[in-house]
């Protein structure tokens, strides 16, 4: 049984806001990225499965059962982290560490206290006056004091320094190699890049790609660009690939002699002897990244198809 079940999960706020028929799954010990621009629906997605909104239509599930049904027990439960935190201003931080043991029954602060320490928080003053990084870092260790099984994040790192996000990546891996449970939302590709094996992106409220980050990662072809030396190699090129089905153009730039090219692994001794016979200036393979992969998404203009 997956930990969390999302499926056919409704919300419309009206004006195409929302989500629709979001459907996904989150397995035991799985790292699940989600993804999506500015207003997509991942923390109206998220708050449904801690229980805090009420779906249209659809449910999820955390362990079987029904957020809305189970709120209290799952927000207690699972470690939340909330793209906008709330906390109590009256309070210090010390203060409000103490209160948040006392409502999950911690009584051992070993725990806690390495977090306090691994996050470089330091939680003596005044809620009031605490920088964001430093309220986002108290969220962190408050959220996560009972070392609970499953994680969700919505966007866990915006608002950390530089050095702060590489520390959270660690601790994401940690988790994972307990044997936890994440969900965790972001816009940062390197993030997700390093600590997912699954992804799912959502623009406009809907699912437009879900897939495994490793087969992205080992993509079966390479995209390589090449610059030809003279403008007769170009030419004869520009003429001579039309017979070569496997060398896939995916663009020509006469003013600079240059092409890219997409070719299949398994064709790659065809291709190279191919253009052996030409003079070129230069060679190389244009690395792949999930950022392109996801930029693609980002763009106003890839309508779902496209994405699909
Ligand atoms: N309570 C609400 N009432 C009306 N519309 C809402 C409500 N909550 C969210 N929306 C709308 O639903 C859409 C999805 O919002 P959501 O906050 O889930 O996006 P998001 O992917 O988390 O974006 P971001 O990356 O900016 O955090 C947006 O168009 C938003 O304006
Ligand atoms: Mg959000």
């Amino acid at each position: 049984m997956p930990v969390i079940e999302i499926e056919h999960l409704t919300k419309d706020y009206g004006h195409h806001r929302g989500i629709f028929d979001v459907s996904f799954n989150v397995e035991k010990g799985d790292v699940y990225g989600f993804l999506g621009p500015n207003g997509a629906g991942k923390t109206t997605t998220i708050r449904h499965i801690m229980g805090f909104s009420r779906p249209q239509q659809g449910h999820t599930l955390v362990n079987g059962r029904r957020s809305w049904d189970h709120a209290a027990d799952i927000q207690k439960e699972l470690g939340y982290l909330p793209g906008e935190i709330a906390l109590p201003e009256s309070l210090t931080g010390t203060q409000f560490i103490k209160m948040m043991a006392e409502l999950r029954g911690i009584t051992d602060m070993t725990y806690t206290q390495s977090l306090v320490k691994k996050f470089a928080l330091d939680p003596s003053g005044s809620l009031k006056r605490m920088s964001l990084g430093m309220k986002r870092k108290l969220a962190i260790v408050t959220a996560f004091m009972h070392d609970p099984a499953v994680l969700v994040l919505d966007e866990p790192t915006s608002g950390l320094d530089p050095m702060m996000q590489a520390l959270f990546i660690e601790f994401i891996k940690e988790q994972k190699a307990k044997g936890k449970t994440i969900l965790i939302s972001s816009h940062i590709f390197s993030e997700i890049d390093a600590t997912c094996d699954k992804i799912s992106i959502i623009k406009d409220g809907r699912l437009i790609s879900s897939f495994v980050a490793d087969d992205l990662r080992h993509q079966e072809s390479k995209t390589y660009e090449i610059e030809f030396k003279s403008e007769v190699a170009f030419q004869r090129f520009e003429l001579e690939v039309k017979a070569e089905p496997e060398l896939e153009v995916l663009s020509l730039t006469p003013s600079k002699r240059q092409t890219i090219l997409r070719i299949r692994d398994t064709d790659i001794n065809r291709f190279i002897s191919f253009i052996a016979d030409y003079d070129m200036k230069f060679f190389s393979e244009i690395k792949f990244t999930l950022e392109d992969y996801f930029m693609k998404f980002y763009d106003r203009n890839t309508s779902l198809k496209e994405g699909e």
